[in-house]
């Protein structure tokens, strides 16, 4: 029988996890779950992804060291992981001996094999902060449309794309002064080399049973890439850096992106120094082991050119499959922190909502295909009541009273002709749930739950025990109906063990029949008994779903984001990142932590103009000089305690720069200026030295 190692996306080490990691990392534990009941030995891994700038200066704006900051959030993450029932085998960081080791040894390898080549770039550098600076990290004036407080590589107000040295007047996020232009080696590992190597691989050549590596769609757009050339990957960044130190290389680390994917190799090697299994076996070229990676579709480049690439060329076995999802919306649209559906996976569970439900509404969802999934608050309620409760838990619920009473927990020692039929109807469905599961077809296996859930209700509906138990005459045939239902009770169990396994484990005991392969509930129960049915679900209180969405908001007001809050994940580690550690405990204590405090984004402001709005009593307009950030219009509630607004021009003040906008009835706020006092009346702004520098971050 062949070894899995299974792998899920490593999340970064700068946040709560939330929902959207859950969604892969659900759909990889069900997929090993499946896997196990299919006989397979699994090996189960993922990591938090350590490294990088943004790490680096997540820790530094909160004031621990990077190695404490992403220790308490791998704490976190695998803490949640595990509240969702999402098993890793070993959860491990990137920044760790084993990661470094291996690592090193890939490098030192692909370097040996003639594959990695050095020459100098030029680059914009922070002279101040004396490091140089990721394209995320410059702003300035779109050289198109001379938007100002544009990113470095595209205008968000024209679409312009261009270069950060194309800006005008570019600016550092990280300090504030202008970058200069620097030369620096660095360090490339020439993907092309690996061509023909990669279309054999892609072509599911290399698999010993030569089916495909991912999903058609995949393969089709790593075959564009392919197709349109393969350009050298620069693997190295310069100090200050959080990663690790190439070797010969003084000042030069890898780019996480190098380490990230090594990550899985080095928790499966601390899995092994654990548990006796021996590393080799499974990373030798010529291993029979399979080696399957989930992930999402933004990262499928790393993970279907560079990672099978580097495996090559280190001399390690390639990949056997990848996995990919798409992203995850609520309720039709993207996560939104102001909507209260930026839902945070410790949200979710302090709401009281039950984690298995939310690895079913998935379930019911999931295929082979990377498509989006649209998390409905409406439909997930209406689902997990209806199929959970209403179908499956429903059939226990009728059947075992009349067992325990009449029979004492026994079941009936045959099927009678038309319960031997039904029975072998269910199996027929039943059939190849295994082979479904294994080949991601979730939302199949949950079709089949449903058809064969309703056969069995229909067949109690008919036969009405709750009417055959008033005549004594009819004794056997309550027994056979109870017998067959909680047969078709236990097959579906099966079916739904690898989404709902703390719920199916107590149907197990319910049954006193375990379950650990799918093979086992087609055997049939006669003459055994069953123990007393308790309820397994409730079904769920809509005011949980209001609570989780009002506790989501209200993070929002409590939260707010570093200075880049439109960070995306097309530049992935080098994106600026939300930091949001659990705010809802500190919250709740009354206190916060210094970090809570590092993610207000104060700067100095100077006041351009400033005027009475037309058609309100309390608001002032404002507009600031913020240096780097450009001008800023910002609504303030002062009106009453400024009757002279004009004299406030000039004056330097102090605003909240990081604040999400806010569309009002007279144009867009982007910021909150902050002021003494607790009356309209007696209000005072808080001011700052004439000399301050407009933009200056307050500390
Ligand atoms: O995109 C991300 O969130 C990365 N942290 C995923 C890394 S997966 C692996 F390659 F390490
Ligand atoms: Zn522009």
């Amino acid at each position: 029988m062949s070894r899995l190692l299974v792998t899920n996306a490593l999340p970064y080490a700068n946040g709560p996890l939330h929902l959207g990691h859950l969604l892969g990392a659900i759909q990889s534990d069900i997929w090993v779950r499946a896997q196990r009941m299919n006989g397979y030995e699994v090996s189960y891994l993922c990591a938090d992804d350590a490294h990088g700038t943004a790490i680096m200066l997540a820790a530094e704006k909160a004031g621990l060291t990077p190695e404490a900051f992403i220790e308490e959030i791998r704490q976190s993450h695998e803490q949640d992981f595990a509240a969702f029932g999402v098993n890793f085998d070993q959860y491990h960081s990137t920044h760790s001996n084993e990661n470094r080791k291996l690592a090193t040894l890939i490098y030192t390898r692909l370097r040996a094999g003639n594959y990695v080549a050095h020459r100098c770039i030029r680059q914009l550098f922070d002279p101040e902060k004396q490091m140089f600076l990721p394209d995320r990290y410059i702003k300035g004036r779109c050289p198109k449309c001379g938007a100002p407080d544009q990113y470095g590589d595209n205008c968000e107000v024209c679409g312009a794309t261009y270069t950060p040295t194309d800006l005008i007047d570019p600016r550092s996020t990280v300090s504030g002064v202008a970058p200069v232009m620097r030369d620096s080696e660095h360090y490339f590992f020439e993907l092309s080399q690996f061509e023909s190597l990669l279309r054999e691989w892609l072509a599911g050549r290399l698999r010993h049973d030569g089916r495909p590596v991912a999903h058609r769609s995949i393969v089709v757009k790593l075959r564009e890439w392919l197709d349109g050339g393969l350009k050298d990957w620069d693997i190295s960044r310069d100090a200050p850096y959080f990663g690790f130190p190439i070797p010969d290389a003084p000042g030069k680390f890898f780019y996480v992106w190098l380490d990230a994917p090594v990550g899985y190799l080095a928790s499966f090697k601390a899995l092994c120094d654990r548990t006796g299994l021996i590393f080799e076996h499974f990373l030798n070229a010529d291993s029979q082991a399979e080696m399957h990676h989930f992930l999402g579709k933004d990262i499928i480049n790393f993970h279907g050119l560079f990672w099978p690439a580097m495996l090559h060329g280190a001399g390690m076995r390639m990949p056997t499959a990848l996995h990919v999802n798409g992203h995850l919306t609520v309720n039709g649209a993207k996560m939104s922190k102001s909507r209260g559906t930026f839902i945070c996976a410790r949200t979710y569970m302090d709401a009281g909502l039950p984690a298995e439900f939310l690895r079913y509404y998935f379930a019911t969802m999931l295929s082979d295909e990377p498509v989006d999934m649209d998390l409905n608050l409406q439909t997930f309620q209406e689902l997990v009541n209806s199929h959970l409760v209403g179908k499956w838990v429903n059939i226990a619920s009728r059947t075992a009273g009349f067992t325990q009473k009449y029979f004492h927990g026994r079941l009936a020692d045959h099927f009678e002709q038309q319960e031997a039929t039904l029975w072998q109807q269910w199996l027929a469905l039943y059939e190849n749930i295994g082979t479904l599961y294994a080949g991601d077809h979730f939302a199949e296996v949950i079709r089949r739950f449903v058809t064969i859930s309703d056969q069995v209700n229909v067949y109690i509906t008919t036969k009405a025990p709750w009417v055959i138990a008033k005549d004594v005459s009819r004794r056997d045939e309550l027994q056979q109906v109870c017998t067959l239902a909680l047969h078709g009770f236990r097959l579906l169990s099966a079916l739904l063990k690898p989404v709902l396994p703390s719920t199916v484990a107590a149907a197990e005991v319910f049954l006193d029949a375990p379950i650990s392969s799918f093979g086992d509930a087609r055997c049939t129960l006669f003459g055994h008994t069953i123990k007393t049915f308790v309820p397994l679900l409730s079904r769920l209180d809509p005011k949980r779903l209001d609570a989780m969405v009002a506790a989501s908001t209200q993070v929002e007001t409590a939260q707010v984001t570093t200075t880049m809050p439109s960070a995306g994940k097309k530049n992935m580690n080098e994106t600026a990142h939300k930091i949001t550690p659990d705010a809802s405990a500190s919250h709740a204590s009354g206190t916060i932590r210094i970090d809570d405090f590092a993610k207000l984004d104060l700067r100095v402001g100077k006041v351009l103009a400033c005027q009475f709005v037309e058609g309100s009593e309390k608001l002032l307009r404002f507009e600031l000089d913020a240096g780097e950030l450009g001008t800023r219009q910002i609504f303030s509630g002062i009106r009453m305690a400024y009757s002279e607004p004009e004299k406030l021009v000039g004056h330097h003040v102090v605003f909240v720069a990081n604040l999400a906008p806010r569309k009002m009835r007279f144009g867009l706020s982007e910021g909150m200026i902050l002021s003494a006092g607790s009356n309209d009346t007696d209000l005072f702004l808080l001011e700052v030295d004439q000399d301050a520098r407009p933009g200056a971050p307050v500390r």
